[in-house]
């Protein structure tokens, strides 16, 4: 049976989480938090490699068949390395330029993510790609990663953290708005409520997991891989302390509940 490994440098990558277990409700999973080292955003991509090496290793010494990359900013700087040494499938994150691009009315997508992501040249190519025929603007989601490892959600402090990135990209006319960060899903409902406080009512948010967990079946499929008779489950591993990340799984387990019963 196959055990689905996934990795990040913190809590972010639970939102790819949710949207695999959505897909894939009895499969097994390996969840991986570097939180020792988040974040990622403002590592060299030499040093993200090594950090998702060890990491591999220890998912799949654990019996992971797969791995998902649920950083943006790791699979920029290590996925095309990881492929190069490990024989297991891997599926990245990238920033959901196309459906933005495809979507947009107004021809402005904003692209929020990290600085490592935006630089990278996975991103350029992506961009060079998809988002011809449209206008982009990009901000860092300055502190965004922070707020989420800190479990501040909501409130006053992260409603003024989140307006400092997404106000410039609301002002160039973005309505799109692409998370490319796996943590800021965490922070939608703040984000969404400070371009309503702004006026811009009819901004949407794009998050790619839903489509990386659809790519994920895929290669299961692919590769002969079955989670069919699983017994289904997550183990939550950590490199620093796992207070928030408990948290906001215990967060995404009650949602799983929750639509279960409904
Ligand atoms: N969650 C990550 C991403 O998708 C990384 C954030 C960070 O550690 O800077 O890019």
């Amino acid at each position: 049976m196959a055990v689905i490994g996934i990795m990040d440098s913190g809590a972010g990558g639970l939102s790819v989480l949710r949207e695999l277990r959505r897909v894939l409700p009895r499969a097994r999973y390996l969840y991986y938090s570097d939180n020792a080292w988040c974040p990622y955003g403002d590592k060299s991509a030499e040093f993200i490699r090594e950090r998702c090496t060890a990491i591999t290793k220890e998912l799949s010494g654990r019996g992971a068949e797969v791995m998902v990359v649920a950083c943006n900013t790791a699979t920029a700087a290590a996925i095309a390395h990881l492929r190069a040494q490990f024989a297991l499938p891997f599926v990245g994150m990238e920033p959901a330029v196309k459906p933005a691009a495809l979507g947009t009315k107004s021809g402005v997508i904003g692209v929020l993510a990290t600085a490592g992501t935006l630089k990278a040249s996975k991103y350029l190519i992506t961009k060079g790609l998809y988002g011809s025929g449209v206008r982009i603007a990009e901000h860092v989601g300055s502190g965004f990663v922070e707020l989420v490892e800190n479990d501040i959600l909501e409130g006053p402090e992260a409603e003024k953290v989140c307006e400092a990135s997404l106000l410039p990209l609301l002002e160039a006319g973005a309505d799109i708005i692409v998370l490319g960060c796996t943590h800021y899903p965490f922070l939608l409902g703040t984000l969404q409520k400070v371009a309503r406080q702004r006026g811009y009512d009819g901004v949407r948010f794009i998050d790619p997991a839903p489509a990386v967990a659809r790519r994920t079946v895929q290669i299961l499929s692919e590769k002969g891989l079955s989670v069919e008779d699983a017994q289904g489950g997550t183990e939550l591993l950590s490199s620093g302390p796992d207070q928030t990340l408990r948290k906001l799984y215990s967060l995404i387990d009650k949602e799983d509940r929750a639509r279960e019963d409904a």
